[in-house]
């Protein structure tokens, strides 16, 4: 018998303790910490395991290191390049997490469709017969096509079985779906438990940079610790990308917030279709394609995903509460942000939101955290409130300070750029205090420094707010 011992895990943050706690002293969540059983002699920890990624360990000047590109296998879906940092790294491992029905398994298969036109890939699942991945697959394929030769697949969830039949198919791509449901016969706990999915994906690591297969790791984002997330993985992989969105809507964005081999927080956009995910190459067009031009409630936001700016349609709308308690719910902006935005409104400018129930709803199922989309969100809360549109082709960018001051975002040539490019004709942002890079000359911009100021000139009947008080600042 192998020799074990026990240690604790957080299963929110992946902070070890060797011994139990209630509550995880990294971040601060409780109940998260679960028991993992560490085998003395577990493969993952073979003499191979500390040879590091090159197999020699001697020191070499710095100038001797060869710093070539990493090659890469291209890869023809644009919007997955993008986020993987411009193709496959071979020997990497890459873990593609999401909630439940999202889409992953739809767009690996998409992936690997596309991948197999020119090299080996095999798919492995241990979610879906191979008849089923077969009938995606058919219906996935354009019209006339045929199925790739070297797609192979198996449904199987034993990691030693399918590191078998990756020796046997010798493919360029491994994509194992899903990781929580693959496990390693020699450890006692079950399928998707801790000990297992870390076990798992260390083993397919390990094969990824010995045997330099690329290896694609689905994982689904469990609600708070049933089983284990991808969160536990993500110091273990390559790269980690997120499909998200939002189920009732077509729209998913695949984000990278993990990349050894290329930029993070980098977004791809998809479109769930009929026959699987459509790319979107320009999503700032299809985000605002069923805006209503001149309805109160709405405003345009600007926000950096990644490198690339996307314009958004913020929605608002405020109605009298009904029993006292005003609610505020937002959806694709934080529930805590919304409430403190309320309440500048409320402090800072006299709109009285107090009895007022909220909603914020940001088009396409997007989920903004910038504080960028703050001067769009409030301005959306308040043209509800007053029953006035926003100025037409305006777009809103800029931070809201507690004292209802505006700040500038990064990144401003390059947001209004993509502004302008979309036909829109003016920018309220907040006031340059130092001109550190020019800024793009075709688009109207009215620089303000308070939310106040911002206000008074975002609506389309100009007349109405210029009769308020006037701002001082
Ligand atoms: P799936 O890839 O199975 O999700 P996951 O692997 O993340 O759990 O996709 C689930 C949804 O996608 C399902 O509700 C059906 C939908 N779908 C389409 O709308 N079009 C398609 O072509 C395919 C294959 C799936
Ligand atoms: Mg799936």
């Amino acid at each position: 018998m192998p020799k074990t011992h026990s240690r604790f895990i957080c299963q929110q943050c992946g902070r070890v303790s060797a011994s139990y706690m209630g509550k995880c002293p990294q971040c601060g969540s409780f109940s998260s910490m679960v028991e993992e059983i560490i085998q003395e002699e577990a493969p993952a920890r073979s003499p191979n395991a500390s040879r590091g990624l090159t197999g020699r360990t001697s020191p070499r000047r710095i100038g001797d290191i060869a710093t070539d590109p990493e090659p890469r296998m291209p890869v023809p879906i644009s919007e997955f390049s993008r986020v993987l940092g411009g193709g496959i790294v071979p020997g990497s491992i890459i873990l593609v997490g999401g909630d439940p029905g999202i889409g992953k398994s739809t767009l690996m298969l998409q992936l690997a469709m596309e991948m197999a036109k020119t090299r080996g890939v095999l798919y492995v699942s241990g979610e879906e017969s191979e008849r089923q991945i077969k009938m995606r697959a058919d219906r996935l394929l354009e019209n006339g096509a045929s199925l790739p030769e070297n797609l192979y697949l198996v449904t199987e969830t034993n990691l030693s079985t399918i590191l078998d039949h990756n020796r046997e198919v010798r493919p360029a791509i491994l994509i194992v779906d899903s990781i929580q449901t693959v496990y390693l016969p020699e450890l006692d706990s079950s399928a998707g438990s801790v000990t297992q999915v870390r076990e798992c994906s260390s083993q397919l690591r390990e094969l990824a940079k010995s045997s330099g297969v690329s290896v694609f790791a689905i994982g689904h984002v469990t609600k708070e610790g049933v089983i284990a997330g991808p969160r536990v993985l993500e110091h273990i992989v390559d790269t980690v990308l997120y499909l998200e969105g939002d189920r009732f809507q077509a729209y998913r964005l695949l984000r990278s917030v993990k990349n050894r081999f290329g930029a993070t927080a980098e977004v791809g956009v998809f479109e769930m279709r009929e026959r699987g995910l459509a790319e979107i190459t320009n999503p700032s067009e299809a985000f605002l394609a069923e805006r209503m031009v001149n309805a109160p409630g709405s405003a345009i936001a600007v926000t950096m995903e990644g490198t690339r700016p996307l314009l958004v349609e913020v929605q608002g709308l405020t109605s009298a509460a009904q029993f006292g308690n005003a609610r505020r719910t937002p959806n694709g902006v934080d529930y805590n942000r919304l409430l403190m935005l309320a309440a500048v409104l409320t402090r800072r400018v006299g709109v009285k939101l107090g009895e007022q129930d909220i909603f914020v709803n940001v088009v396409g199922g997007l989920k903004i955290d910038e504080p960028a989309a703050d001067l769009a969100i409030t301005t959306a809360i308040v043209s509800s409130m007053r029953d006035l549109p926003v100025r037409a082709d305006c777009v809103l960018i800029g931070e809201i300070g507690l004292a209802g001051e505006l700040r500038l975002p990064g990144q401003m040539p390059v947001r209004l750029r993509e502004a302008q490019k979309l036909g829109f004709k003016t920018a309220i942002v907040p006031k340059r205090l130092r001109k550190a890079e020019p800024w793009p000359e075709n688009i109207h911009i009215i620089e303000v420094r308070s939310i106040y100021q911002a206000l008074e000139v975002a609506f389309a009947v100009e007349q109405k707010a210029a009769s308020k008080p006037k701002a001082s600042d």
